[in-house]
């Protein structure tokens, strides 16, 4: 297979390109990204140099690129990550928001349908379906959940969603979806959650919780989620819709308690700051669709994971430093500054 994986130099597509390269090394693997300020050429160092790996940068919203890309490869598959994917920085700026995650979707669709692209698999997010209670432990979000969303971000996302699935529909393109929970693990951005409380610790910084830090998220180690997306590229149905997630939910301050724990840091460093705008309460996907029909299960518990995360941070110090180092400072007094 021939595949096109956009957003590859980012936190899972970065990941999803080593995991697929190991694992398929027959497969080509071009990676089409602009290499935004989430963008990192060293996460993909390590497979730079692999025979059936290409990179590319460009806009996935400039056509003038992205259509003379396709004709020059003929890709069997695309897999879409690009996206611009942090909540807060769309509740700051939602333009960019609008043109990246919907219009760059459109632009790759149109190329795929001339093209005749086999599959467009959209990679999609929880947030799509908005939030539940926190006192209802028994709700899930399942692939028939009312798309109800909270931020630009996760409405961008949600319209991308919908534009996939109305080119299934009316121009018979071969997309899937795939809606996952929160991921972690290693190359992840050091402005989300799980990477800033470790770097933070790192540096005995505070630890900014929002609000009251009992809003609840579902984790899913990264590999798992990239194994998902490779078993619904290989035997996921057109047209359809896949939760991807793990049943493990932890509230904000358990993650923070344990990532403090396990650096044996104080827990004076956590800092309870002003509440995000609009703070979703709880996400909890009930994954039964993908594992019934696709046999996927994630392998990784939370806490295997949540150690495999730090061991990698404590030794690619350079990796983020270099992050943190550069216009990141701006963004985190701008964000955490007066919070
Ligand atoms: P990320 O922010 O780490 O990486 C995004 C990548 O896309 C970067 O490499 C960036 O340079 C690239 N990009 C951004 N705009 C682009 C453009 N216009 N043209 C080309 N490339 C562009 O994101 P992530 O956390 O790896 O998320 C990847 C995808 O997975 C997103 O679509 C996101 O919505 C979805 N998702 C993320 C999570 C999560 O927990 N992080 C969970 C579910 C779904
Ligand atoms: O659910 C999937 C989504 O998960 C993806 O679609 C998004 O791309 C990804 O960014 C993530 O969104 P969240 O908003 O859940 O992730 P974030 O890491 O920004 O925040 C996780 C929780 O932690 C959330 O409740 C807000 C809180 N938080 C976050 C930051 C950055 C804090 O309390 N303090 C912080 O400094």
């Amino acid at each position: 297979m021939k595949i096109i994986v956009t957003g590859g130099a980012g936190f899972i597509g970065g990941n999803f390109v080593h995991y697929m390269l190991s694992e398929h090394p027959e497969d080509r693997i071009v990676c089409l990204d602009q290499l935004t300020y989430a963008g990192n050429m060293e996460t993909l160092a390590p497979v730079a140099d692999h025979p059936n790996f290409r990179f590319v940068r460009a806009d996935i919203a400039d056509r003038e690129s992205v259509f003379p890309l396709f004709e020059q490869e003929q890709p069997d598959a695309v897999v879409h990550f690009a996206a611009e994917s942090h909540v807060d920085r769309s509740i700051e700026n939602p333009g960019i928001f609008l043109k990246t995650n919907v219009i760059g979707t459109g632009v790759l669709m149109d190329a795929s349908l001339q093209f005749k692209v086999k599959r467009f698999h959209q990679v999609s997010t929880d947030e799509v379906y908005g939030d539940l209670p926190l006192d209802r432990p028994d709700l899930f979000f399942t692939e028939q959940t009312p798309l109800h969303t909270s931020s630009p971000y996760s409405a961008s996302k949600a319209a991308a969603d919908l534009l996939a699935l109305s080119y299934f529909r009316t121009y018979g393109l071969p997309v899937t979806v795939s809606r996952c929970s929160n991921n972690y693990g290693p190359y992840h951005f050091p402005e989300k959650l799980i990477p800033l409380m470790i770097t933070n610790a790192l540096r005995d910084i505070p630890l900014p919780v929002y609000g009251t830090g009992e809003n609840v998220r579902d984790w899913l180690y990264v590999i798992d989620h990239c194994r998902a997306i490779d078993r619904i590229l290989r035997a996921g149905s057109p047209g359809e819709v896949y939760n991807v997630g793990g049943h493990n939910e932890r509230t904000n301050l358990q993650v923070v308690r344990t990532i403090v724990e396990r650096l044996g840091k104080s827990t004076d460093l956590i800092t309870f700051v002003t509440d995000r705008p609009g703070h979703d309460r709880r996400y909890a996907i009930d994954p039964t669709k993908i594992s019934e029909s696709l046999g996927w299960e994630p392998t990784t518990r939370f806490e295997q994971g949540i150690d495999l995360t730090i061991q990698w941070y404590l030794e690619n110090r350079n990796w983020w430093e270099r992050i943190i180092n550069g216009e990141y400072r701006e963004y985190y007094e701008k964000m955490y500054g007066k919070r």
